[in-house]
């Protein structure tokens, strides 16, 4: 009998891709789709950037590279680390990843195995979890609640370690919620992973995306409580829209770096170098177009939570960072009507064309995820368009045609 491994019978493929495809489909099939589904800026990739990719392929930077990446990207992206939170690293500390995903993925391999536990966050990305489960190690999911802006609190996470715990994964700001944790309780997170020996990984896939002034310098937290035992995982994709070009990072001990490059040197092997001379560009070069992108993100926030909290029976908390709103849909959803987000999320694509994450996909039922990566008037008309179906929800109690 044909059969796949035993480590994928618990692993599924990423949610986004029955969406895309759904959606798909329908724009083939001449619909006007909106789009507010995707993770990934709809901004070009700044051109200097561009320009240095151009300039690697026409001056012969299109041989393998080393494995663990270019010296002066490594450098750089150490530097990055100094400029943003004062961090000391050093080139043997970084590893030139195929995009944050990369650098979580072979952090997981090289930590975590069967009889570990690893603690991590839900509402939250599903690759968390599933990296773990790929390493053979069991992820432990604590809670955020949306009454308290998914707030990341240590005393929950404190509370899920055991003796088993071998680390914590930790993505802020997050990408469904938005939610930026406060650096007091990620350092009594520290001060107890520290104590039991236990890894922590940060995620800061969006780190350059936050809106709000509180203090965020997470990095520096953990480096000045636990720096032998944390794990960076950094990004060129969001913050300079750079998704395609496949380019993050990872930071910690060397120790562990090197783990992560034999990992990477049997799977991968280097990035491409030319998304490593683009990334060079975009760590190095003038960082106005961050700030410019960060601006626009902010005021897509502000606009389109605007316009969504018109409808009384949506609800939405203000995201401090990432490119996301996470909207409470609780109040649309009935027993013998449209039963969950993902029943929504379908009825939304199938009857108003318009693409959205359920929260489902997050491990957070009752929820809708929209993406601030979509251009305004995207977010306008799927906007109006959820507020069409949620009123006709509310009059008929049933879906009309559809059965529901
Ligand atoms: C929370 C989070 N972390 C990491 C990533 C990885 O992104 P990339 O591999 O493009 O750097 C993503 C992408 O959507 C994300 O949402």
């Amino acid at each position: 009998m044909r059969r796949l491994a035993d480590r994928l019978s618990a692993v599924g493929p990423s949610p986004a891709l029955k969406t895309v495809a759904a959606a798909d489909a329908l724009k083939r099939a001449g619909a006007e789709v909106v789009d507010l589904c995707v993770g990934e800026p709809d901004f070009p990739t700044p051109a200097h950037v561009a320009d240095a990719a151009r300039e690697a392929i026409d001056r012969g930077f299109t041989k393998y590279t080393a494995n663990a990446g270019l010296r002066e990207l490594r450098a750089a992206v150490a530097r990055h680390y100094g400029a943003l939170y004062g961090l000391e690293v050093s080139e043997a500390e970084t590893l030139i990843t195929a995009g944050g995903k990369q650098a979580l993925f072979n952090a997981v391999l090289s930590l975590f195995g069967p009889g570990d536990e690893v603690i991590t966050h839900s509402p939250g990305w599903p690759t968390i979890p599933e990296q773990v489960r790929l390493a053979g190690a069991t992820p432990v999911v604590v809670r955020a609640h949306a009454d308290e802006g998914f707030a990341l609190r240590a005393d929950a996470l404190v509370a899920a370690m055991t003796p088993r715990t071998r680390g914590v994964v930790i993505n802020s700001p997050c990408n469904p919620t938005g939610a930026v944790m406060d650096e007091h309780e990620l350092a009594a997170v520290a001060e107890e992973a520290s104590a039991r020996g236990a890894w922590i990984l940060l995620d800061l896939c969006y780190e350059q995306l936050v809106y709000t002034d509180r203090p965020h310098a997470l990095p520096r937290v953990l480096f000045d409580r636990m720096r032998d035992r944390t794990l960076l995982a950094g990004s060129a994709s969001k913050s300079y829209a750079m998704t395609g070009w496949r380019c993050g990072w990872a930071v910690g001990p060397s120790d562990v770096i090197a783990a992560c490059n034999a990992v990477q040197s049997h799977s991968t092997s280097n990035v491409s170098s030319i998304s490593q001379h683009a990334a060079l560009a975009a760590l190095t070069g003038p960082q106005a177009c961050v700030a410019e992108m960060r601006a626009e993100y902010r005021r897509r926030r502000d606009l389109a939570r605007a316009w969504l909290t018109t409808h009384p029976r949506l609800r939405c908390a203000v995201p401090d960072g990432a490119f996301y709103l996470f909207v409470d849909v609780g109040d649309l959803l009935s027993p013998d009507g449209v039963r969950t987000s993902a029943e929504l999320a379908q009825v939304l694509l199938d009857e108003q064309h318009v693409t959205v994450m359920a929260g489902e996909a997050f491990d957070a039922p009752g929820f809708l995820r929209l993406s601030l990566a979509s251009a305004p008037s995207q977010l306008q008309a799927g906007i109006a368009r959820l507020h069409a179906l949620a009123d006709r929800m509310a009059q008929d109690g049933r879906l009309p045609g559809t059965g529901r």
